[in-house]
């Protein structure tokens, strides 16, 4: 069947992804299991070390953060109403890889999508499922790796900001790059003038340029979503770009010019460097100390939304 997994992609979608914001309809939302009883089952079958449940809070600066949290013997079905009825985020971390009945699904869209996008070649993938509260939000952030938002359930709106000076800055990807836990930015608001704001809706899928700052604010409903992050020889030649500058930046105190002006063959020497680096240790030697936010025990908070 042409087309199967996507309806109404244009040639134009096919010239931007990679480069530029697309939005297309994909058919994940058909599939049951997206259902409250089919993610029950599976919150109750995920291995619990690659399962977060967050309940967002402040920090002293009164920034929105996610701290994960103890959820106890608390069953998948109490999670997801819990999920429903109040300011709760579970990400099961590589659902889509670990569990044959999902991977089918997304190989099925992944196989159409490598047709229909010539810049789409992951070399390797995860994905995951997002389960979150009616009034869930995400704070700015960028992701290391490319990143396709499924949307499948609820009524969720996007903030994407240019993946450029002010919005990213160097040195704050940098040490990013040295830590796999980092992925927070310094958000301003005045932004907000240059994001591009889509409202998505189930059956949407969303795509961005690699490490274009983002934001989400649920906005009505469940939100159920599928992101699936990829690797690919552009974003480890841009990565090794941000791992090489922060070395050299952090251990050796040079001033290395900007990622975004690095050609190919810079960026292939860096990358080449970065690995060396990476071995060396140099890289764990550079990061900035950071302890992410506390665990805390959600039992407590939840239970009255279960009664
Ligand atoms: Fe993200």
């Amino acid at each position: 069947m042409q087309h199967s997994a996507f309806q109404s992609w244009t040639p134009r979608m096919s010239r931007d992804f990679g480069e530029a914001i697309v939005k297309a309809r994909h058919r994940l939302q058909e599939s049951q299991l997206f259902s409250d009883e089919a993610l029950a089952a599976l919150v109750d079958k995920h291995p619990r070390e690659l399962s977060d449940f967050c309940a967002p809070t402040h920090d002293e600066q009164g920034h929105e953060i996610l701290p994960a949290g103890e959820i106890g013997d608390m069953s998948g079905a109490a999670l997801v109403h819990a999920a429903h009825q109040g300011k709760l985020w579970i990400n099961l971390r590589r659902a889509m890889n670990i569990h044959p009945e999902y991977l089918e699904l997304i190989e099925s869209a992944f196989s159409d999508l490598r047709r229909l996008a010539p810049r789409f070649r992951p070399t390797r993938f995860s994905g995951g499922i997002l389960i979150s509260s009616p009034a869930a939000r995400v704070p700015y952030h960028a992701d290391k790796t490319d990143v396709i938002l499924w949307h499948v359930r609820g009524v969720k709106r996007i903030h994407v900001y240019p993946n450029a000076q002010p919005h990213l800055r160097d040195e704050d990807m940098e040490v990013h790059m040295l830590d796999i836990a980092r992925d927070d930015l310094p958000y301003d608001a005045s932004f907000e003038r240059s994001a591009e704001i889509y409202e998505l809706t189930p059956g949407d899928m969303l795509s961005w340029p690699l490490h274009s700052p983002h934001r989400v604010e649920n906005v009505a409903g469940l939100n159920v979503s599928v992101t699936t992050e990829y690797s690919s020889w552009r974003s480890a030649l841009q990565n090794g770009v941000y791992y090489t500058n922060a070395v050299l930046r952090r251990r050796f105190g040079l001033n290395p010019s900007p990622a975004a002006n690095a050609n190919l063959a810079e960026r292939v020497a860096k990358l080449a460097m970065a690995r060396v680096f990476q071995k060396l240790g140099w890289g764990a030697d550079a990061a900035e100390p950071w302890t992410p936010p506390q665990a805390e025990d959600l039992t407590g908070a939840l239970a009255p939304q279960i009664a």
